[in-house]
């Protein structure tokens, strides 16, 4: 069966007579709270939902309540006939205008079968009604098209899934049938710990290997950033916190996402780095960026030069790093780093994998091609075929071939176990932001929709997804991973 992915959110007409499924099909795929049914609310301002004289104050109010979802960018099924070419064509004028997408979905069922659920129904259509509308449904069924919307044939028929991601649906259905591999990474941004932070960390970890996640990557700020949280919320030093949790873990990989060069001279990072890979049996990793918080520099003490002053010093802790963490003691020397000797035991017992973090183009695109072993972008879609384009081309001015770059993505997703779920968690964590655009920032959805979205990612080369949850708080949230990693293990 074909899966058809409908866009979420978007302004959904459903289009067939009486008894060809509309009300059936819209049940099964959107929550009550967006579907707008013309039955229903005959029942609300009439005195049930048979009753025609409501008709027109039903109809009224219809189009109020999609006109004020449809301007809030929320999802909205317009559960009528669908079979009056005006309405459609207003229908479409106000998507249009509010920059939603408008999608008509078909009920070709055949005419017998809606005679036949008709007649079985407590209160049928009469029969010269269904008729009509039989005979219009074979007009609109070929003006649809022609009107301008994304139309969805045979709905009854079709495997059709609505999805924030054009072509999810078909991409996790790939999944299922020809699995690719992905490695997913729980990155931890907030510390909701509570009494006690240690047992907090250790249980989030555990959670992490039960859960199928390959590892551990914690974010590095001196205070906790707007974008997540408040200033005041506990966001720990990530190197000694990584000591730690290579003490209670023993297969994940544990490193940063991502270390600003200006917090620390780079050879003292080199020295922790090393130094956990070594306690760690070799499960470090380095994630790597110019730093962009100026607040945090200030409050700490540490100078904030200029971005481009800051990029330099992000080319000579590459640079220093791996100076230090090669074989032997000799003296380093280039263009822009110089040390006398490269004496640093114990060294890293892997080859820990640098991964540069950041997405200005002319610059860090650039360092993470030549330097880098591996390059983390966003995980959106579009920007992502963007910079992908942009550091490939990089790799390429430079001779570096560029499936040898590892490409990473930062991705913070909403996963929820149904539609009502993901729907409820938005309206929790969204704040001051509207549903839709906290449900489109965190692409939020079902299992199959991220299983669906990280085919689409692996298909783009990306090797790895550091999965941050706006969510968490505590080893539950971790563990609903589990079916998403389940799908690309
Ligand atoms: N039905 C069915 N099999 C389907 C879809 C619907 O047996 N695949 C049955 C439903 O259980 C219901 C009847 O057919 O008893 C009509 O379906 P419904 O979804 O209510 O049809 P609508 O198109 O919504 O009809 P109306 O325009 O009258 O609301
Ligand atoms: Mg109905």
């Amino acid at each position: 069966m074909p899966v058809v992915t409908v866009p979420d959110p978007a302004l959904v007409v459903l289009v067939g007579p009486s008894g060809s499924g509309k009300s059936t099909w819209a049940a099964a795929r959107y929550r009550q709270s967006e579907i707008v049914c013309s039955d229903r609310l005959r029942g609300v301002v009439g005195s049930g939902e048979q009753d025609l004289d409501a008709s027109a104050d039903a109809f009224a109010l219809l189009d109020q309540i999609v006109a004020a979802r449809v301007r809030r960018g929320l999802n909205t099924v317009v559960d009528t006939l669908g079979l009056d070419p005006e309405r459609r064509r207003a229908q479409l004028e106000l998507a249009r205008r509010e920059g939603l997408p408008a999608v008509a979905v078909l009920f070709g069922t055949d005419a017998a079968e809606c005679r036949r659920r008709n007649r079985s129904r407590d209160r049928p259509v009469p029969a010269a009604a269904l008729d009509r509308q039989l005979r219009r449904m074979a007009d609109a069924a070929s003006q649809v098209a022609a009107e301008g919307w994304l139309v969805v044939e045979h709905a009854d028929e079709a495997a059709v899934e609505p999805s924030h991601t054009s072509g999810s649906q078909a991409a996790a259905a790939r999944q299922r049938s020809r699995p690719a591999r992905m490695s997913f990474v729980l990155q931890i941004s907030r510390f909701a710990w509570g009494e006690d932070p240690a047992a907090w960390l250790a249980a989030i970890a555990a959670a992490a290997a039960e859960a199928g996640l390959d590892g551990i990557a914690l974010m590095d700020h001196l205070i906790q950033i707007p974008q997540v949280g408040r200033a005041w919320e506990a966001i720990p030093e990530p190197w000694v916190t990584l000591g730690m949790l290579a003490g209670v873990t023993s297969g994940l990989s544990l490193g940063t996402l991502v270390s600003p060069v200006s917090f620390r001279p780079p050879g003292v990072l080199a020295k922790a780095v090393a130094t956990l890979d070594v306690l760690s049996g070799g499960r470090a990793f380095c994630g790597l960026g110019a730093g962009w918080w100026e607040r945090e520099h200030a409050g700490f003490g540490l100078p904030f030069p200029p971005a481009s002053q800051r990029l330099d010093q992000l080319e000579a802790a590459i640079e220093t790093l791996r100076a230090l963490w090669r074989q032997g003691t000799r003296a380093y020397s280039s263009e822009r780093v110089s040390l006398p000797e490269t004496t640093c035991y114990p060294r890293p017992v892997s080859a820990v994998p640098i991964i540069v973090g950041g997405s200005g183009e002319r610059r860090t695109l650039r360092i993470a091609a030549t330097l880098g072993d591996g390059c983390n972008l966003p995980a959106s879609l579009d920007t992502l075929d963007r910079k992908l384009a942009v550091v490939r081309a990089h790799c390429e001015q430079a001779g570096r071939d560029p499936a040898d770059l590892l490409i990473t993505v930062l991705d913070a997703p909403v996963l929820g176990a149904d539609r009502d779920q993901v729907a409820t968690t938005v309206e929790r964590l969204r704040r001051r932001l509207s549903a839709a655009a906290y449900a489109r920032l965190h692409h939020a959805g079902t299992a199959a929709d991220h299983i669906g979205r990280y085919r689409l990612l692996a298909q783009r080369g990306v090797g790895t997804v550091f999965v941050s949850l706006p969510d968490l708080s505590g080893p539950d949230d971790v563990l609903r991973l589990a079916k998403v990693t389940a799908a690309f293990a």
